[in-house]
C-alpha cells in the first residue's frame, strides 16, 4: 500500500512522476503529494484525496524540476488530510521523504527527536520521523545520513529521499516493502512497481530487501546492508504500456473480467507439454518430494484465500493429501504444525501482501517447502519460496481481483492434476480427460462473458438491496464467498456468505421478505440439495437470484431469477460460476454510482500487519 515515484533526469519529473502515480493509484488513493528540487529548495505540493486533487493544486505552477519524489497514500497512521499526506519534510524543509509502510518505532524515534533535537512535527504520522531524522543526520551526504538514519528504523517500509543540496541525486532504502529502479537514458527512475514506469522504461532493477539505491541522471547504483555494492541483474519488462490502460473500458474491473479467457488460456498452455502433460515450469518436484510431503497448508488473504479453499477441495481430490487453507494473518500467530514433510502453498496476486509473506517466513523457519502461486514475476513471495509458479494474468490493476483469481485456480489445478498423476492417484485417462476439459473452459467463459447485458439488467433491478446472502454447498460455497467478498468490496453493501447446509444453524433467521439470496447450484451431485436450501429461503419470502448449469432448469421453480453457466465437470465449474458474481458485483456498484476500481479503505497491495 502506497505508491512511490520518483525520477531524476532531465525531462519534467513533475510530469512523469504524476504519470507514473496514476499507475499506482490502485496501492492507495486517499492523498498524494510531490516534492521536486527547483534553484536549490525543495518545493512541495500535496493534497487529500486523489490524484486529480493534486493536480488541481499544482495548476500551471510550472515545477521545471528534473528531480523529484512522490506518493499516493494509504493511511495507517494519521487520518487521510493534506497534513499526514506525503513526501514529509524536515525541520527547515531542506529534506523530503516519501515512504510506503510502517516504523514500528516511530514513537520512540519521536519522543528522541523532540527531546534532543528539539524536532516539532507537523503531521501525525510515523513518516515525518524519516524526515527529521535523516535531517539530524545530514552533513551534506545524503547517503550516509539515510544509512544512519535507518540504523534507528524498525519495520516494513520502503523510502525515497531528496535533499536540496544534492539535487540530482534520490536515495532509496527497501526493507520488506516493494522497490524497482528503472533504468533510462540520462535519467533514471524509482517506483513501487513496474506499471508506474512502462511508459518510460522496460529495462529495470528489482531491489532486494535491505538495500540502498543511489540514483543521479547517469547511475543506478546498488548497496547492501554492510554497504558494499552489488551487481544486479537487469530484469526485462514483456508487458507493454498498454495492458496497464483501460482500453476503452469504463473500469480496469471490467477490462480484467473480460480478459479472463485470455488469462486462462495463457497460464494452461504454457504448462502442457507436447504430449499432453503437465509441465510445471518453475516447481521442480518429483515423485520422491511428493511421496514425502504428509500435509499441505495454503495460506493467503483475501481473493486468493478464496482460490485456496478450491485448491483445498482439488488437490484433495485429486492428489489425496490433506489440506489446510489458512487466512495469512491467522496462520502465523497460531502455532501451526508444520515439519519437513510441509508443502506450504502461499498465493498471492501481488506477491507483497505482509501478511501471507511473514507466514510463508513462518513456515519456512520450520522446515516447510515453500511453493507459491503469484502474479507479479520478482515480487517478495515469488523471491523468497523455494518453487514459483505464476499465473500469467497480466497486470491486474482493479483492487476487487477477477482474472488473478480465475488463474490462481487455474494454477490450482495443474499443480492438483501433476500431483496427482505423479503420485498414481488418478490415471493417465483420467488426467487427459480432465486437460480436455479444462481447455474448453476459456472459450466457455468468452461465451457466457457475451450475457452481460442480462446480469446488467438484473443489477438495475436489484442494486438497492442492503442485505445480500450467498449460499453454496461444496465447490460452490467457496465461490459464495469470492462472490460476496466482490459485491462488499467494490458496492459496500452488506452481504455474507454460508455454506448452504448451515442456514438452518443460524443465518436463516436474518432471512426477511425481499432479502436477496444468491443462490450457486451448479455441482450436479449437490443439486437436489441445493433445490431444498432455495426453497427453505425462498418460503421465507427471500428473493433467490440462482446460478445453475445451462440444462437444469428445474431450478427455475424456486428462483426469481436463474444465470445459467456453460455446463462443464463439477470440478471447474468456480472457473465459470464467477464470472455472473463479478459482473453483478460491477454493475451493481456502478448503479450506485461507486468508485469500482478505487474502492473506499481498500487498496490492492497491503504491505501492513
Ligand atoms: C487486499 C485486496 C484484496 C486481495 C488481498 C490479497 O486485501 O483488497 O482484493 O485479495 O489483498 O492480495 P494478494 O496480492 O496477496 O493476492
Amino acid at each position: 500500500m502506497c505508491g512511490i515515484v520518483g525520477y531524476v533526469g532531465s525531462g519534467n519529473a513533475r510530469e512523469i512522476i504524476i504519470d507514473g502515480l496514476k499507475k499506482l493509484e490502485y496501492r492507495g488513493y486517499d492523498s498524494a503529494g510531490i516534492a521536486v528540487i527547483q534553484q536549490g529548495k525543495i518545493l512541495l505540493r500535496k493534497h487529500v484525496g486523489g490524484i486529480a486533487n493534486l493536480e488541481n493544486l499544482i495548476g500551471d505552477d510550472p515545477m521545471t524540476s528534473g528531480t523529484g519524489i512522490g506518493h499516493t497514500r494509504w493511511a495507517t497512521h494519521g487520518a487521510p488530510s493534506d497534513i499526514n499526506a506525503h513526501p514529509h519534510l524536515n525541520g527547515d524543509g531542506t529534506i523530503a521523504v516519501v515512504h510506503n509502510g510502517i516504523i514500528e518505532n516511530y514513537l520512540e524515534l519521536r519522543e528522541m527527536l523532540a527531546q534532543e533535537y528539539g524536532v516539532k512535527f507537523r503531521s501525525e504520522t510515523d513518516s515525518e520521523v524519516i524526515a527529521h531524522l535523516i535531517g539530524v543526520y545530514y552533513t551534506g551526504d545524503l547517503e550516509e545520513a539515510v544509512y544512519q538514519a535507518v540504523g534507528r528504523m524498525r519495520g516494513a517500509y520502503a523510502i525515497s529521499v531528496i535533499a536540496a543540496d544534492e539535487p540530482e541525486k534520490i536515495v532509496a532504502v527497501r526493507k520488506d516493502a516493494p522497490l524497482i529502479a528503472g533504468l533510462g537514458k540520462g535519467a533514471n527512475f524509482i517506483a513501487s512497481d513496474i506499471p508506474a514506469l512502462l511508459k518510460y522504461v522496460k529495462e529495470i532493477y528489482l531491489i532486494e530487501n535491505n538495500e540502498t539505491v543511489v540514483l543521479t541522471p547517469d547511475s543506478v547504483k546498488i548497496y547492501d546492508e554492510n554497504r558494499n555494492q552489488v551487481h544486479r541483474d537487469v530484469f526485462h519488462v514483456t508487458w507493454d504500456a498498454d495492458a496497464a490502460e483501460k482500453e476503452g473500458y469504463d473500469h480496469f474491473m471490467l477490462k480484467e473480467i473480460y480478459e479472463q479467457p485470455k488469462s486462462l488460456y495463457e497460464t494452461l498452455t504454457r504448462r502442457l507439454n507436447e504430449d499432453g502433460t503437465i509441465k510445471l515450469d518453475g516447481i521442480s518436484m518429483g515423485r520422491e518430494e511428493l511421496e514425502q510431503f504428509g500435509k499441505i497448508y495454503i495460506v493467503a488473504c483475501g481473493t486468493a484465500y478464496h482460490a485456496g479453499l478450491v485448491g483445498k477441495y482439488v488437490i484433495e481430490k485429486l492428489a489425496k493429501l490433506p489440506v489446510e487453507v489458512d487466512v495469512a494473518s491467522e496462520f502465523r500467530y497460531r502455532d501451526p504444525f508444520v515439519d519437513d514433510k510441509t508443502l506450504f502453498i502461499a498465493i498471492s496476486q501481488s506477491g507483497e501482501t505482509l501478511d501471507t509473506l511473514a507466514a510463508l517466513r513462518e513456515a519456512k523457519s520450520k522446515g516447510a517447502r515453500v511453493l507459491s502461486i503469484v502474479n507479479v514475476v520478482g515480487s517478495s513471495v515469488a523471491r523468497e519460496s523455494d518453487d514459483v509458479f505464476y499465473t500469467w494474468a497480466g497486470p491486474e490493476i482493479a483492487v476487487a481481483s477477477t482474472k488473478a483469481y480465475t488463474t490462481q485456480l487455474m494454477c490450482l489445478y495443474l499443480i492438483g492434476l501433476y500431483m496427482g498423476f505423479v503420485r498414481g492417484t488418478i490415471t493417465r485417462e483420467f488426467h487427459d480427460q480432465f486437460i480436455a476439459d479444462l481447455k474448453e473452459i476459456p472459450d466457455k467463459l468468452k461465451a457466457y462473458l457475451k450475457q452481460a447485458g442480462m446480469i446488467e439488467g438484473l443489477s438495475k433491478m436489484l442494486y438497492n438491496k442492503e442485505q445480500v446472502f450467498f449460499i453454496g454447498r461444496g465447490l460452490d460455497s467457496s465461490v459464495s464467498y469470492e462472490g460476496s467478498l466482490k459485491l462488499k468490496e467494490i458496492s459496500y453493501i452488506n452481504s455474507s456468505a454460508f455454506a448452504a447446509g448451515e442456514l438452518k444453524h443460524g443465518p436463516i433467521a436474518l432471512i426477511e421478505p425481499g432479502t436477496l439470496v444468491i443462490a450457486l447450484a451448479t455441482q450436479d451431485a449437490l443439486y437436489e440439495k441445493m433445490l431444498s436450501n432455495i426453497q427453505e429461503v425462498k418460503a421465507r419470502g427471500a428473493h433467490v437470484m440462482s446460478v445453475a448449469k445451462e440444462g437444469n432448469t428445474a431450478i427455475e421453480a424456486q428462483s426469481n431469477e436463474v444465470m445459467y453457466i456453460p455446463s462443464c465437470r463439477d470440478e471447474l465449474t468456480p472457473l465459470l460460476s464467477v464470472a455472473p458474481l463479478q459482473l453483478f458485483s460491477y454493475y451493481v456498484a456502478r448503479e450506485r454510482g461507486c468508485n469500482i476500481d478505487k474502492p473506499k479503505n481498500l487498496a490492492k497491495s497491503v504491505t501492513v500487519e
